[in-house]
């Protein structure tokens, strides 16, 4: 099985087999980091990273992934470029996706839903990109899916519940209990995270239960694929309205904020009234109390974290917080996809 030269844009589009192996390679890597085995893989290469959005970790993941593999990420912006949109007119995907895969080995491209006009649209952009570059596409996060998130996080939950750090154990997740909870906040979150979980803790098979206030349901067809991976493994995906019964026997507790299907108006996205919006649901928080109801669980978030809305810090800083493990696993699964499919490696 090769995956050189594959776009990675969400994981239910690669085979288990696929996603297994670069979580294995990255595994192998976060146990031995700095070997002279990965080094060379992308010598005197580069790997562009373009970003309509800001970003801490997955900017900081993906440079120094490049770095470690021996070879370069060069970071662009929107700005830097005279591009095409439906205001203005402007270079087109179909001519900057070409130029820009003459240069390097890879691109890596977030676009999210503030600077599009539809849900949707983002990971549209990011799919035309693909079509006309013929370099690997990495998905950075887009409106739709995050699955360099979705990789770490999965690491991260199968070290928890493995032998630790370096040591996942994928098969230990099988029929754990994986709560995603809608979370209070101002921050009017994106789907993109909360959505590759979905799809990845659904595969790797676990129970997946999604609360949310009613009217906060994520997108039909992730809903779908949902269903149908833990049908596919015997297991169930429940969606509830209730607060706190999901904590009960949950093994990995995710809570986040994200925004309603009702959030774009005349093109744009309505920011502010789905703040507003979301200050009718108090309360969604997850707490010591709620953790305690839970069969131990771990906390799991892909941060940036709303501490005091999204979770307590009691529970975020708890000694069953995952956060930072996960955090750091975008390095190490960044650097096996780019090995993977970069190089014939
Ligand atoms: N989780 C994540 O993608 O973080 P950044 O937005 O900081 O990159």
């Amino acid at each position: 099985m090769s995956l050189y030269g594959k776009d990675f844009i969400c994981t239910q589009e690669w085979m288990l087999e696929e996603l297994m192996a670069v979580l294995d390679l990255a595994a192998e890597m976060k146990r031995d980091r700095f070997s002279d085995r990965w080094t060379s893989i992308l010598k005197h290469k580069t790997f562009l990273m373009f970003f309509y959005n800001p970003s801490v970790r997955t900017r900081l993941s993906f440079e120094a992934a490049a770095t470690e593999l021996g070879g370069h990420a060069q970071f662009m912006t929107p700005s830097a470029g005279r591009f095409k949109t439906q205001k203005q007119a402007g270079e087109t995907i179909e001519d900057a996706a070409q130029v820009m895969a003459r240069y390097v080995a890879g691109i890596g491209i977030r676009i999210l839903e503030d600077k599009v006009p539809y849900y949707g649209a983002g990971d549209e952009m990011l799919r035309e990109y693909a079509h006309w570059a013929d370099v690997p596409i990495i998905n950075m996060a887009d409106d739709r899916f995050h699955p360099c998130q979705g990789l770490a996080d999965v690491m991260g939950w199968a070290e928890w519940y493995g032998g630790g750090p370096g040591q996942p154990d994928y098969d230990a997740l099988r029929g754990k209990n994986f709560l995603l909870t809608w979370a209070s906040g101002a921050l009017a979150r994106s789907w993109c995270s909360v959505q590759a979980a979905l799809l990845i803790a659904s595969r790797l098979g676990m129970n997946v239960t999604v609360a949310r206030p009613e009217g906060y349901d994520l997108d039909p067809e992730v809903y779908e694929w949902t269903q149908q991976n833990c049908a596919a493994s015997g297991f169930e995906f429940r969606v509830t309205s209730d607060r706190t019964k999901g904590y009960h026997g949950a093994h990995i507790v995710y809570s986040r904020n994200w925004v309603s299907p009702q959030a774009y108006r005349d093109g744009v996205l309505q920011k502010q009234t789905e703040i507003e919006k979301a200050m009718a649901y108090p309360g969604w928080t997850t707490t010591a109390e709620r953790m305690a109801l839970t069969d131990n669980a771990i906390f799991t978030h892909p941060m940036p974290v709303d501490r005091g809305s999204e979770v307590t810090d009691e529970v975020a800083s708890g000694p069953r917080s995952a956060v930072y493990d996960i955090a750091e696993n975008r390095l190490h699964v960044q650097k096996a996809l780019m090995a993977l499919t970069m190089e014939n490696w």
